[in-house]
């Protein structure tokens, strides 16, 4: 966690136990941590414009790189583009002695 005190967000791939990747975001805003699955709900890629960018040029939102769709980061809800009502996949963690153990 200690290295997210200097950014807003961060992107993450982890190996699961059948051999695929799972690509994260892993968050640090107003004091709380948030992690959501780096899968865009209107097509499934990907979400940030270049490595561990994920907001908007005003850092309110995140913001999907291909077509521009807005996020809640408190909560991955879709507030604007083509995919407005969806939201995020939300990913368990829990924290431990700093570091964030990703719980899916
Ligand atoms: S792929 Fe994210 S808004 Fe279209």
């Amino acid at each position: 966690m200690n290295d997210l005190e200097a950014t807003d967000a961060k992107g993450y791939r982890l190996p699961r136990e059948d051999g695929s990747v799972v690509s994260l975001i892993v968050m640090h805003k107003d004091d709380n941590i948030f992690v959501y699955e780096n899968r865009c709900p209107h097509t499934g890629i990907n979400r940030e414009w270049q490595p561990n960018q994920f907001f908007d040029a005003g850092g309110r939102s995140l913001q999907c790189a291909t077509h521009g769709a807005l996020f809640r980061p408190e909560d991955g809800y879709c507030l604007h583009g083509p995919c407005t009502g969806d939201s995020l996949e939300p990913v368990s963690f829990r924290v431990v002695d700093s570091e964030i153990l990703i719980e899916a």
